[in-house]
């Protein structure tokens, strides 16, 4: 068998949260039980916010209660505090990701409190998930830039990402929230987090605003890496990252990858087919190239 690489397919709440239309948990659920026939295996499938923040994500248990469950697959949830988990925990999620940020005014911004206080925020929701053997992914954004400070010190990036492993986190995932990175950058930031963090607990999630993504992944590949998240058909955003545009399409991933004889596990067909049902539910055009090169064969 060949070596592996492992996708978390973030397109159902990274990529919906950031539409001008909101789909219906129905909806939401369907696209995720099409990228579950696609093969997909680790899929964020929704967040427990305030709906009066992200509407968009309103009706996440729904969206949980409609999905197929079996023991390989994990469906996680964002969660900003102990009532988010407390509902994660009743609708049966598979793991829960917190968020923080490394630029202070973002992380205001985006969940209205300083880095600190969200840190104090997860020490609880932390206790919560050991307490019902739920694992906790922790989400670092702004990790290559922000979008209302600029440049963000590598340094702060590497105190944050370890806090959070410090907390519990079985795996730390590293937000290019503005698409701001180049490869170099990439390096250097890998190469600094992976002095505290080993490699094997980072995830890369890199958003493509300026068409670096795939770049970027490849070197996250090269300096060890095997998470990577994206979105299909190159959905999402964030609401409080002005301009930002989608996560790296996940057909791009899969083509990469398998390219380079690294197994994803997922059918690059039914990838792009569960692309082209969310994006005519949406009224938009797909950002994969790849998708557009496979319709086009
Ligand atoms: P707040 O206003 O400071 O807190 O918001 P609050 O406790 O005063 O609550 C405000 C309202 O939210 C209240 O309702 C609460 O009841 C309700 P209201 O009185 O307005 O009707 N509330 C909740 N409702 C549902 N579920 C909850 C919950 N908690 C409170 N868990 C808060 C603080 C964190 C709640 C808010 O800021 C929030 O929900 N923010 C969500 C931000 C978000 O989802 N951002 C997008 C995800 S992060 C991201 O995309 C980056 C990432 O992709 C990585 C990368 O790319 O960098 C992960
Ligand atoms: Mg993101």
């Amino acid at each position: 068998m060949s070596e592996a690489v492992r996708l978390v397919e973030v397109g159902a709440r990274d990529g919906l949260q950031n539409e001008a239309r909101t789909l219906a948990p129905s909806v939401r659920a369907e696209l995720i039980g099409r990228l579950v026939e696609a093969g997909l295996r680790h899929i964020e499938a929704g967040a427990f916010v305030s709906p009066r923040w992200v509407p968009q994500m309103a009706g996440t248990d729904e969206v949980l209660a409609r999905l197929p469950k079996r023991p390989d697959l994990t469906y996680s949830v964002l969660v900003p505090n102990e009532r988010g988990m407390s509902a994660a925990l009743a609708a049966g999620a598979d793991e829960v990701a917190v968020f923080t940020a490394a630029s202070e005014t973002f992380n205001r911004r985006n969940i209205n409190c300083s880095i600190a206080e969200s840190l104090a925020r997860f020490e609880p929701v932390l206790a919560q998930a050991r307490e019902h053997g739920v694992p906790v992914r922790g989400y670092v954004s702004c990790v290559l830039g922000c979008p209302y400070d600029g440049a963000v010190p590598v340094a702060q990036v590497v105190r944050t990402a370890s806090a959070l492993a410090r907390l519990g986190c079985h795996e730390i995932s590293l937000g290019d929230t503005i698409g701001a990175g180049v490869p170099s950058a990439v390096k250097t930031l890998l190469a600094a987090c992976v002095t505290d963090i080993p490699v094997q607990r980072l995830a890369v999630h890199f958003h493509d605003t300026r068409g670096m993504a795939v770049a970027n992944c490849l070197t996250a590949l090269e300096q060890g890496v095997r998470v990577f998240d994206s979105s299909v058909s190159g959905l999402g955003g964030c609401p409080y990252s002005p301009g930002a545009t989608g996560n790296v399409a996940s057909e791009e991933l899969v083509y990469l990858f398998e390219g380079l004889g690294l197994d994803t596990g997922v059918d690059l067909d039914r990838l792009v087919a569960a692309g082209g049902f969310v994006d005519q539910h949406l009224g938009r055009v797909t950002q994969s190239r790849v998708a557009r090169a496979r319709r086009a064969d």
